[in-house]
Formats: C-alpha cells, sequence, structure tokens
C-alpha cells in the first residue's frame, strides 16, 4: 500500500493497529515493517510543512505493561515516547505533534474482551475527543478524563503494588505460552 503524501496537509493522523499478542505482529520483522511505515507516513515532509497537526494514536495501555497483552502495550509504550521524541524535534518549526491515548472504546478490537472496560467509549463519543484533542494540539490527550486520572495512579503506582494488582487483572487469552 502506498503511504500518502502528508506535505502541505493540516493535519495527519495514524491509528491503525491490531491487537494481539498472538498475531503477526508478534514477529520483530512485522514490527519493524510496520513502524517504519508509520515513521515515513508521520514524518514526510513535516519540517518543510512548517505548519499543521501530526498525530498518532497510543493508548492507555502503553503507560504500563499489561499481562498477556506484553507486543500491545509494548508498541503503545513506543508510539508515545516516539511522537515525543517528534514533538521536541519538531519544537518551533510550527507543526504540532499530538499523543492520543485513549481507554476503552467500543469497537471490533474490545468486543471480544470478555472483561469489564470501565469507562468505555461509544465510537462517535471517542472521534470526537480525539478531534478536540487534535484541533486543540494538545501533546498528549488521555481520554476519557477518568482514564487520564486512573492513568497518573497508575503511572505513580510503585511496582511491587502494581505487580500485584495487574497479575490478578483481567486479560486477553493467550495462546502462545510462556
Ligand atoms: N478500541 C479501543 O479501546 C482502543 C483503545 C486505545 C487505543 N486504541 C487504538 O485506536 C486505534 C484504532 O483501533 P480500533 O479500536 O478502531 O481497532 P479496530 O476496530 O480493530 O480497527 C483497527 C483498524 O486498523 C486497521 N489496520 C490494522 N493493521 C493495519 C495496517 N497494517 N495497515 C493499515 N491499517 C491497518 C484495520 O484495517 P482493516 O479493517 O482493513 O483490517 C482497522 O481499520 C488503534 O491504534 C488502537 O490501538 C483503541
Amino acid at each position: 500500500m502506498a503511504e500518502p503524501e502528508t506535505e502541505g496537509t493540516d493535519i495527519s493522523l495514524r491509528a491503525a493497529e491490531v491487537a494481539s499478542d498472538v498475531s503477526e505482529t508478534d514477529k520483530p520483522q512485522e514490527q519493524r515493517r510496520l513502524a517504519s511505515r508509520f515513521t515515513r507516513a508521520v514524518t514526510s515532509g513535516a519540517r518543510a510543512a512548517g505548519r499543521g497537526t501530526r498525530a498518532g494514536i497510543a493508548s492507555v495501555a502503553g503507560f504500563r505493561g499489561l499481562a498477556g497483552n506484553g507486543a500491545y502495550c509494548a508498541s503503545k509504550a513506543a508510539a508515545i515516547t516516539w511522537l515525543e521524541s517528534l514533538r521536541t524535534e519538531l519544537y518551533g518549526s510550527g507543526v504540532s505533534v499530538v499523543c492520543v491515548c485513549p481507554g476503552y472504546i467500543d469497537t471490533p478490537m474490545t468486543r471480544v474482551n470478555r472483561y469489564r472496560m470501565p469507562f468505555l467509549l461509544p465510537p462517535d463519543e471517542a472521534a470526537r475527543r480525539i478531534a478536540r484533542a487534535i484541533a486543540a494540539r494538545r501533546r498528549l490527550a488521555v481520554i476519557p478524563w477518568q482514564m487520564a486520572a486512573v492513568s497518573v495512579l497508575l503511572r505513580a503506582m510503585p511496582g511491587w503494588l502494581y505487580d500485584r494488582l495487574a497479575a490478578r487483572a483481567p486479560r486477553k487469552p493467550r495462546d502462545v505460552r510462556i
């Protein structure tokens, strides 16, 4: 698939993702391929454009590791850090870089989950909030705000306590034995 030319566009948003620990994305070569496509598409022509917004959809899952979801959490942690690097690299260039970290959104990705998903957003409401965050050029937007509060707690939690709580949390089924 050819990458879109983003130079001269006002807003470029990358959201493609797969959420499974047992899919092709667990293969290192596939992860590298996806990462390099993401990088090319978001950065192409950014500095020359001198304006506009580049946004990426990461996730609250990128803040701490979740059992059974390692590849997804790692890819989202990478997205958060990478977007931050890009933001600092483009600082002062006129181009904004926005990192959106949603909690749970009701989409095909989450409809397979057999556990309660707190603060689940309908997709149209999530889209509205994501659009608002991008329009406001927020550096890091966690949606909804309740998830932002949970994220602050999670990030501040000491490792020993996090391990105990996270080990008991519900998880996606894993068919790769570890
Ligand atoms: N749903 C949530 O609760 C939630 C929470 C936090 C973050 N997110 C993030 O939000 C984004 C959208 O997720 P979603 O919930 O809408 O998931 P989804 O319903 O599973 O949709 C994923 C989308 O990504 C596309 N995609 C997957 N791999 C791709 C690739 N290699 N190249 C191009 N497109 C690809 C899929 O296209 P096809 O349909 O053509 O395969 C599909 O449209 C993802 O980045 C996800 O991680 C979702």
